[in-house]
């Protein structure tokens, strides 16, 4: 293996940067030449490659967001897209590419490798949502992002005994909100993977208030289900307790990567330049109770993921 390429995709996630410059930087050190591919599997198709030296990657280790930038690619999502983009590398003479991104951009990954590219991928999105991975590159930092806000939110809504529903992303995947919930002493988390019960948050809500708490909060994945701004009115009318919706949105994307995800990131990154150097098929790559460990693809993606019930449960225990 001598030309090896490196793509992110998806939404970014902080510690994507890190992701990049283990790939450049061990490419290298192993001998390989690296390309770095602007712009996700969209820019592969339009043919934006340069080659990337060990400078190009320097003083990024600390920031979030993607020197290569990224993309969601309609184009690529059809066969003919998938054909061109194994082309264009095999003009450029790439035999091996590491693809950085989520769930929908590790199956872009399977579908290049069926056009005889060998592809590795790292776990990159803020989402968690991978099987084979127990935490993704991003997550931790934007839980802590989401922490951070449900902190200062507390402030003011105890100042105004107020209820806050607090959006975080996940439209599949509900771990941002479960881990912030628990981590963050929230009454509960509303989650796409468990159904719920509006009469039941309103009852934790009562319940804090009659003992005495001044604010409550509330968790909501973007996919639970119900739009924030109806929960928030349907609590209010429920509870007769002033509540306000607060929308993370992108903010949760941003930041400086935390210490967990840029060892993640470089650590999965390494793990799929020395597998593309030993010549191995192409992988999903994952780190399993702190080991890095390489699944075949195709089996990585038919494990379907779960969410951690035990976590979820304790939330409502400890805002009895
Ligand atoms: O995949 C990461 C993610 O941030 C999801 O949590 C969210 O649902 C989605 O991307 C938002 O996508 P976009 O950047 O296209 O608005």
């Amino acid at each position: 293996m001598k030309r090896i390429g490196v793509l992110t995709s998806g939404g970014d996630a902080p510690g994507m940067n890190a992701a990049i410059r283990a790939v450049v930087r061990c490419g290298i050190d192993n001998g390989m030449e690296v390309y770095g591919i602007r712009r996700g599997y969209e820019g592969l198709l339009d043919g934006e490659i340069e080659k990337m030296e060990r400078s190009d990657v320097g003083d990024i280790l600390h920031r979030g967001g993607t020197i290569l930038q990224t993309a969601r690619s309609e184009r690529f999502q059809k066969k003919e897209g998938q054909k061109r983009a194994a082309t264009v590398l095999e003009t450029f003479g790439i035999e091996g590419l590491v693809v950085i991104g989520g769930d929908g951009s590790t199956r872009g990954g399977l579908d290049l490798s069926r056009q005889g590219i060998k592809v590795m991928c790292v776990p990159g999105t803020i989402d968690n949502d991978v099987a084979y991975s127990d935490f993704t590159i991003g997550f931790d930092t934007a839980v802590n992002t989401v922490l951070d806000a449900v902190s200062k939110i507390r402030d003011t809504s105890s100042a105004h005994e107020r209820t806050v529903v607090i959006e975080v992303m996940g439209r599949h995947c509900g771990d941002i909100a479960l881990y912030a919930g628990l981590a963050g002493g929230a009454e509960c988390a509303l989650l796409p993977e468990e159904p719920f019960d509006v009469n039941e948050i309103c009852r934790r809500i009562l319940e804090g208030t009659n003992r005495g708490k001044l604010h409550s909060i509330v968790i909501n994945a973007e996919g639970s289900g119900i739009a924030t701004d109806k929960l928030v009115k349907e609590i209010e009318a429920k509870t007769g307790r002033e509540t306000r919706p607060v929308i993370l949105s992108y903010l949760q994307r941003g930041g400086t990567p935390t210490m967990r995800d840029r060892l993640l990131a470089t650590r999965t990154a390494a793990k799929a330049v020395e597998l593309l150097r030993d010549d191995e098929d192409s992988k999903a790559i994952g780190e399993i109770g702190g080991q890095i460990l390489a699944f075949d693809l195709e089996a990585a993606l038919k494990v379907e993921r779960d969410f951690d019930r035990e976590m979820y449960d304790l939330i409502g225990v400890l805002a009895k």
